[in-house]
């Protein structure tokens, strides 16, 4: 049998290079993997012999007879089901211009290859039912297995609308992230396709939409945001806990999974990234203007407080029937609000004194001092059924922003990024207008994160910008 061992790689994901099978002396603890049998070719002497391979995460490892063992990360590899006569069902695995194929009982292994690798098929394997949103690189559908009739969403990315590393890396890192995470209030995902045109994510479908729209038209109670608020605490936790931080907590990026329970899943996790105590992740100017904790928009070094913050705009938001706490009309002076934390407390005045003592823990400006996940979910509003009605006294907004002196008096804008690409002409004339220097330099800093996120393609550091990367020359 004649099989063609070099294959060009034509993957988006397959960037690397060198031998796919590497020698290692590190012990792996079998017991872990998943062990099988399998026929595979042999090159020396050109017949398929029965071999034992192990499967663990995305390593494949071997035991050579001389004792050498021998370790292939086939993470993002392509792969596809194959078929021989008499050798019978196998999986053909590619990366790096090689190939391993497999030939025997290979469904557990599929399984688990299909949420670390990339399939090639998705148009056999799914119907499109109908567009549920639109982003940055693509659209997100509702999708039908042809197999098994279930439901998914795939969020689709365009590959020509990925011009550069900046836009490949944040494709690679969401996938990343997403394989590691699993948790009830997470968006769940399966597994990536890609074909000439397009990139294929497939997630479960989460039914009952986003947040956003619910919050506009039903007015939550007081007791069902902390319902909301208290899932949200918890899948933070677990996300931080895994050294996550989401970076664009908003309400259209809460799903729905049932309207009479109030379940709900974060998704989205495009902008998500591995904390850093350096502060120096590949894009650091990131979020949505008007959720964004104001230290991300004053380019300090940030961690998990800036997910806080966007979850208490969430809270601030179901307590106020959808309004937002930066409540100037003007986009300027909203980003303004946002920049320097000043919210509008009167528009959620007829909570509880717990509530709004959580609710001000959240969007403390001081990252210091903001609560964390973990102390959220252990304030008293989460313990005691009943508290007594908010008695403190709110001040109104100032109408001029050059009124402020209250720095409780505060923030936030929910337009989308469409909204603010619009705005740019706007903000770029601002220095004509007579303003006071803090506000012209809020509005400034503001403004390159608005072109940041409405772009996602940020400058990179000299360190960063040196990275070779052949793909995107
Ligand atoms: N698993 C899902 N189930 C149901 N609807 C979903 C799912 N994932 C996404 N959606 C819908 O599609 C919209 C867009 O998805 P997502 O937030 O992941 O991408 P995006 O924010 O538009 O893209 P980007 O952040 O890259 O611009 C969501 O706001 C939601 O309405
Ligand atoms: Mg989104």
């Amino acid at each position: 049998m004649n099989i063609k061992r070099q294959v060009p790689s034509t993957s988006f994901f397959d960037i690397s290079k060198g031998p796919l099978w590497q020698n290692t002396t590190a012990s792996r603890n079998i017991n872990e993997s998943i062990q099988e049998n399998f026929y595979i070719y042999s090159e020396k002497q050109k017949i398929y012999k029965i071999k034992t391979l192990y499967l663990q995460g995305h390593f494949i490892f071997k035991k050579k007879k001389n004792g050498q063992n021998q370790i292939a990360d086939i993470l993002n590899a392509t792969i596809c089901e194959i078929e021989l006569p008499f050798y019978g069902a196998g999986i053909r695995i590619i990366k790096a211009g090689q190939i391993i194929e497999i030939y025997g009982m290979t469904i557990t292994w599929l399984q688990q290859l299909r949420f670390y690798c990339i399939q090639q098929d998705f148009a056999n394997k799914y119907s499109i039912i109908r567009l549920l949103g639109k982003g940055t690189f693509g659209k997100v559908f509702k999708i039908k297995s042809r197999i098994t009739q279930q439901d998914f969403a795939v969020k689709v990315f365009e590959k020509k609308a990925i011009s550069n590393y900046q836009d490949y890396l944040l494709i690679t890192k969401e996938l990343q992230i997403i394989r590691s995470l699993n948790h009830p209030g997470i968006t769940k995902f399966f597994e990536t396709y890609e074909n000439d045109e397009h990139i294929f994510l497939i997630y479960e479908m989460v039914e009952q939409g986003e947040l956003y729209t619910f919050i506009k038209e039903k007015h939550l109670s007081e007791e069902e945001a902390l319902l909301i608020l208290k899932q949200l605490l918890q899948s933070l936790l677990y996300i931080h806990s895994k050294g996550i931080l989401h970076r664009d907590l908003k309400p259209s990026n809460l799903l729905l999974r049932d309207r009479n329970t109030l379940s709900i899943a974060i998704a989205d996790f495009g902008l998500a990234e591995f904390y850093r105590v350096d502060g120096k992740y590949i894009f650091t100017r990131c979020g949505t203007p008007g959720y964004v904790a104001p230290e991300v928009l004053q380019d300090k070094i940030y961690d998990y407080k800036i997910d806080i913050y966007s979850a208490g705009v969430i809270l601030f938001m179901m307590l106020s029937g959808g309004k937002s706490p930066f409540n100037s009309t003007d986009p300027e002076e909203k980003l303004y609000q946002n920049y320097k934390s000043l919210i509008d407390y009167s528009l959620v005045s007829n909570i509880s004194e717990a509530t709004y003592n959580l609710l001000q823990s959240m969007l403390e400006p001081d990252n210091i001092k903001r609560i964390s996940a973990r102390a959220a979910l252990n304030h008293q509003v989460f313990r005691n059924k009943r508290t007594s009605k908010c008695s403190i006294m709110i001040k109104k907004t100032p109408r001029s922003i050059d009124k402020i002196t209250n720095p409780r008096v505060i923030i936030n804008t929910n337009n989308n990024l469409d909204k603010y690409l619009q705005l740019s002409p706007k903000l770029q004339n601002l220095s004509s207008k007579p303003q006071n220097n803090m506000k012209q330099e809020a509005i400034r800093r503001g403004y390159q994160k608005m072109q940041t996120f409405s772009h996602r393609s940020p400058q990179l550091s000299p360190l960063q910008s040196q990275t070779k990367f052949e793909p995107f020359p």
